[in-house]
C-alpha cells in the first residue's frame, strides 16, 4: 500500500507544480486550477485511504461535514469578499498545525531517542509557533478585511521591545522546553507547560502583528498569512513525516513569500517596515486633505460617450468599485464598441487594485477581454500623455496623485497609475467618498477630470446605450 500511496503523492506534487505554473497566466488559469483540484483529490483519496488511521468512518465523517461547510461558504461568498474568506481559511491552517501538533507530542504511540526525539520536538515546537501566529493573524487580518476591526494601526508604545520580549520568552521556553521533553523517561509526556506557554505568546505575537499593520498594507499581510500557513504545514509534514504535506507547504510558503515580495515592490514599502506596521492610521489620512482645493466637476453619460467617440487612445483603469457593481461585462462590450470604430483601448491594471491579487484580472478574464490589450502598470505608465481619454472604474487609491506629491500622506510612495498625464479623465464613482486608505484624491478636483456619479454599472450601461 505505502508503494501506491508514494506513486500518488508524486503525481500529486507533480499536479500542484502544474497547477501553479498554470495559474501565472489568465489564459492557462482555469487548467491550473483543474490541476490543483485533481492534485488535491489525489493527495486526500490516498492519505484517506493509506496513512492516516484505521478509523476511516470518523475520518469520511468529518470530510463531509468540512466538505460541506465549505461549499457552503464558497457558494455564498461575494466576489468581494474573497479576501476575508482567503485569511479565514489561513487561520483553520494554522489551527490544524497547532491542534495536530499538541496530538502528535502527547500521543503514547509516538517516541523517539536520542537526537532523534529532539529534531521530533524542534519541529513539533515550531509546527505549533507558526501555526498559532498564522491563526491568530489570520483571526484578525479576517476582522480588518471584513471591517469588524477598525483598519487603522494599533500602535503600541515600545510596541518592538514588546516584540523583542515575545521573541526572547519563546526562545528561552523552547530551549526548556526540548530539555525537559529530552530528560523525561521513555513513555512519559514531559514539557507541555513550556509548549503551553510558548503558544499563548505565539498567539499574541499574531494578534499585535497584525494590530499593528495599516490599512494601506493589507494586500502584504494577507500574502504573507498565506506564506505563513504553507510554512506551518511543511512544519507540520516534517513532524508526521509527510513528504506530500512538506511539499505543498513548501510550494505554498514560498509563492507566499515571494507573492509578498511582488507587493512590498508595487506599493514601495519595505517587507520589515510593513511588519513593523504602523502605516496608513486614519490620523495622518486627513493630512492629505490640505492638498485638495476647488470644484469637482460632473459630467453626463451622453457627454462621456460622445468624448469616447472622438477619442484615439483610451486607456480603461479598473479598481475595486468595478467588482462591486460587477461593471466587467458592461466595460467588455464598451470596449468592443469602441475598438470596432478603430479606437485604440488598454487597459492598465495595478498591482493592487481591488482587494486581492489578480483581483482586476480575474474580473476582465471573466468578461472575456482580450488578454493583449491589458497591461500591467509598469507597462503603460509612461503611455498616459499619448491618452486621449482616461475612464477609472470605481478606482481611487491607485491613481491617487498625492502618493508623488504629499510625503506625509499614508499612501506616499506607493507607485500609482498616472491618469492626470493624459489628456482627459473620467472618474465613475458614487460620491467623493474615499478609497480604501481614506485618503481624498486631488485627482477628482482637476482642470481635466469629469465625474459620472453612480453606480458604475448603471452609468456604463447608460454609457453603452449612448454609444
Ligand atoms: P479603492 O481605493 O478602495 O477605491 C474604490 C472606489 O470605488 C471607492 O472610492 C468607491 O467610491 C468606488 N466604488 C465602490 N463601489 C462602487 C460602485 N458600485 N460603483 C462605482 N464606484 C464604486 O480601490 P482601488 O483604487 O482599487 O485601490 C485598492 C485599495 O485596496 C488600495 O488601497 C490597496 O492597498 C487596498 N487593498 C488591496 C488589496 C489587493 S491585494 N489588491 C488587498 C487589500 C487592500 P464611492 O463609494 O464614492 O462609490
Amino acid at each position: 500500500m505505502s508503494g501506491v500511496v508514494t506513486v500518488a503523492y508524486i503525481g500529486a506534487t507533480i499536479l500542484f507544480i502544474l497547477a501553479l505554473g498554470g495559474l501565472s497566466h489568465p489564459e492557462t488559469a482555469r487548467r491550473g486550477n483543474l490541476y490543483g483540484m485533481v492534485g488535491m483529490s489525489i493527495a486526500l483519496l490516498a492519505t484517506v485511504l493509506g496513512v492516516v488511521t484505521d478509523h476511516h468512518l470518523l475520518l469520511v465523517l468529518g470530510l463531509i461535514v468540512g466538505g460541506a461547510i465549505g461549499i457552503i461558504l464558497a457558494r455564498r461568498v461575494q466576489m468581494t469578499q474573497m479576501p476575508e474568506l482567503v485569511a479565514i481559511l489561513h487561520s483553520l491552517v494554522g489551527l490544524a498545525a497547532v491542534l495536530v501538533g499538541f496530538a502528535n507530542f502527547m500521543d503514547p504511540e509516538v517516541h523517539f531517542e536520542g537526537v532523534e526525539q529532539t529534531i521530533h520536538d524542534i519541529e513539533v515546537y515550531l509546527s505549533i509557533l507558526i501555526g498559532a501566529v498564522t491563526f491568530s493573524g489570520s483571526v484578525i487580518a479576517f476582522g480588518k478585511l471584513s471591517g469588524k476591526i477598525s483598519g487603522a494601526p494599533l500602535v503600541i508604545p515600545g510596541r518592538h521591545w514588546l516584540n523583542l520580549g515575545l521573541l526572547i520568552i519563546t526562545i528561552v521556553v523552547g530551549w526548556q522546553f526540548v530539555n525537559e521533553s529530552a530528560n523525561a523517561g521513555i513513555g512519559i509526556t514531559s514539557g507541555l507547560n513550556p509548549l503551553i506557554i510558548m503558544t499563548a505568546v505565539a498567539l499574541l505575537f499574531g494578534i499585535h502583528m497584525v494590530m499593528a499593520i495599516g490599512g494601506a498594507d493589507m494586500p502584504v499581510v494577507v500574502s504573507m498569512l498565506n506564506s505563513y500557513s504553507g510554512w506551518a504545514a511543511a512544519a507540520t509534514g516534517f513532524m508526521l513525516s509527510n513528504n506530500l504535506l512538506i511539499v505543498t507547504g513548501a510550494l505554498v510558503g514560498s509563492s507566499g513569500a515571494i507573492l509578498s515580495y511582488i507587493m512590498c515592490r508595487a506599493m514601495n514599502r519595505k517587507f520589515l517596515a510593513v511588519i513593523a506596521g504602523g502605516f496608513g492610521t486614519s490620523d495622518s489620512a486627513s493630512k492629505g486633505d490640505s492638498a485638495v482645493q476647488g470644484e469637482a466637476i460632473a459630467i453626463e453619460s451622453i457627454e462621456v460617450a460622445s468624448l469616447l467617440s472622438g477619442a484615439k487612445e483610451i486607456m480603461i483603469i479598473p479598481g475595486y468599485g468595478m467588482a462591486v457593481a460587477q461593471a466587467q461585462h458592461t466595460v467588455c462590450e464598451i470596449t468592443k464598441v469602441l475598438r470596432s470604430k478603430g479606437i485604440n483601448v488598454r487597459f492598465g491594471i495595478h498591482p493592487v487594485a481591488g482587494r486581492m491579487p489578480g483581483h482586476m484580472n480575474v474580473l476582465l478574464a471573466e468578461a472575456r477581454v482580450p488578454y493583449d490589450i491589458v497591461f500591467e502598470m509598469d507597462e503603460i505608465n509612461q503611455d498616459f500623455s499619448n491618452v486621449d481619454v482616461s475612464i477609472i472604474i470605481g478606482a481611487n487609491d491607485i491613481v491617487n496623485p498625492s502618493a508623488q506629491e504629499e510625503p506625509d500622506s499614508p499612501i506616499a510612495g506607493m507607485p500609482v497609475l498616472e491618469a492626470w498625464k493624459g489628456k482627459a479623465t473620467v472618474v465613475l464613482k458614487r460620491s467623493m467618498a474615499t478609497g480604501y486608505a481614506g485618503v481624498q484624491n486631488p485627482l477628482f478636483f482637476k482642470e481635466n477630470t469629469r465625474m459620472l456619479f453612480g453606480d458604475a454599472r448603471e452609468s456604463l450601461d447608460a454609457v453603452l446605450r449612448e454609444l
